[in-house]
């Protein structure tokens, strides 16, 4: 008897690894509930879903060159996102201006020279303006590439450099408080891409606008104009969309600034601020190169998988429906009707090298439904004569795809770790020179 026992679960360990290996590398789970709907985490009930076809045009024709992608496709698929799930993008405005109020200094032991400018968003000194840090390698005469990384904390947090002016951050209370201290986490590992030869540059995403339901009326939405960008429409921005527009003003900063060569900026941020660089790199050609980190739903996973969080987790009014445009809710209780997906967003990165990490127990946000958002974009890139991750097997933890399109699925969680480092630094010398 207790060998049969035995026997069965052994079976059952071995058809659950079997099943893992074929489906995604990644184990079951057992499922969860978020906001009342239950989420999945079993491959085998996944479901079915067709991706729309990001290379036919609305008129029904073919996507059959690159030229008909830049000038028709990419343009429709930008209106879709904007119409449909991100908001449009705030208009540019009028009275920006720049204070650099500590320039090129020594840090890092020598190591590093130091940047800070002030971005002031208006006239007035005390309305939205964002601070930004970057670091150039000490010995380098010529401009640099510069990875740029949008952050959760105030730039005095985030690096361990008692030369950073203290900045602000938005409490959990929503109060705008001096960022006192380092707070509980590492500081950010400048130093491997300062080794590599690039620039390092952070901004903090609250001071652009703070992340809570009411935020806007604290950030860059409370400059635009109303009568053109009323909150009341369907397609109003939610906070990617602002997110977004403000890493292309610090772009705007270096196109000036001699130091930085603005032609290879590569945009880098962690979840949330993953998706916020995904939807940057789309918007704006401007940035060389785009990096999200567990950016998961409605960044580069796949929407209509039900796997890990879905639109109906994400958009809930009772946790971010405000990052998004208020027509995103009709997408909640079936996101099959939702025009576009995740693979369109990875799409208008092309012919732009992209780069996704992943991990393998951050099943929230759904690993392998961002392998497979990469393949199904892979066609875009393969328009420019770009290679994406040319296999269809999900690669398992630990080894890195770094073609055009790059995935890595590190062996973690949620977040980062120490070797997600080494293939930025990797990926960046494959397409930013050394
Ligand atoms: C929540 C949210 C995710 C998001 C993450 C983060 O978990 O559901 O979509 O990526 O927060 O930004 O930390």
């Amino acid at each position: 008897m207790r060998n049969r026992t035995f026997f069965h679960l052994f079976l059952l360990v071995v058809l659950f690894l079997v099943s893992s290996t074929v489906f995604s590398q990644i184990t079951d789970f057992p499922p969860d509930t978020v906001v009342g709907v239950p989420v999945n985490y079993t491959e085998a009930h996944v479901g079915k879903y067709t991706l729309p076809d990001p290379l036919v045009l609305a008129d029904g024709q073919d996507v059959e060159n690159a030229d008909t992608w830049m000038k028709k496709r990419r343009g429709e698929i930008i209106t879709l996102f904007e119409q449909n799930q991100f908001g449009t993008t705030p208009a540019m405005l009028k009275n920006i201006r720049y204070d650099v109020f500590d320039h090129q200094s020594t840090a890092f032991d020598g190591k590093a020279k130091r940047t800070q400018v002030t971005i002031y968003f208006s006239k007035d000194a005390n309305e939205p303006k964002l601070d930004v840090l970057f670091y150039t390698p000490a010995h380098t005469m010529k401009p640099v590439p510069l990875l740029l990384y949008i952050s959760f904390r105030a730039n005095s947090m985030a690096v361990d450099d008692p030369g950073v002016r203290q900045g602000y951050y938005w409490n959990r209370e929503h109060k705008r408080v001096p960022a006192t201290g380092k707070g509980p986490w590492k500081p950010l590992e400048v130093q491997p891409i300062l080794d590599a030869g690039y620039g390092f540059a952070t901004i903090y995403y609250g001071d652009i606008e703070p992340d809570f339901a009411e935020g806007a009326q604290y950030g860059i939405r409370s400059l635009v104009d109303k009568n053109t960008d009323s909150p009341e429409q369907p397609d109003a921005s939610g906070s990617f969309a602002v997110w977004s527009w403000g890493l292309s003003r610090v772009l705007d900063y270096f196109e000036k600034d001699k130091s930085v060569d603005a032609k290879r900026v590569a945009i880098m941020g962690v979840s949330r601020l993953g998706k916020t660089v995904i939807w940057a790199g789309a918007l704006d050609e401007r940035f060389a190169m785009v990096i999200p980190v567990c950016s998961g739903e409605s960044g580069a996973a796949l929407s209509r998988r039900n796997y890990g969080e879905t639109i109906a987790h994400i958009a809930s009014p009772k946790r971010y429906a405000y990052w998004f445009a208020p027509r995103y809710q009709d997408y909640a209780a079936d996101p099959n009707l939702l025009p576009v997906d995740a693979h369109m967003l990875l799409s208008l990165i092309a012919p732009r090298p992209l780069l996704l990490i992943t991990g393998n127990t951050d099943k929230w946000s759904d690993p392998y439904g961002e392998f497979l958002a990469a393949v199904a974009a892979e066609p875009t890139f393969n328009l420019f004569g770009k290679k994406g991750l040319q296999t269809k097997n999900h690669p398992p933890a630990g080894e890195a795809i770094l073609h055009d399109i790059g995935y890595y699925m590190h062996d973690g969680g949620h977040g980062m770790v120490p070797e997600d480092w080494q293939v930025i630094v990797e990926f960046m010398q494959m397409h930013l020179g050394k």
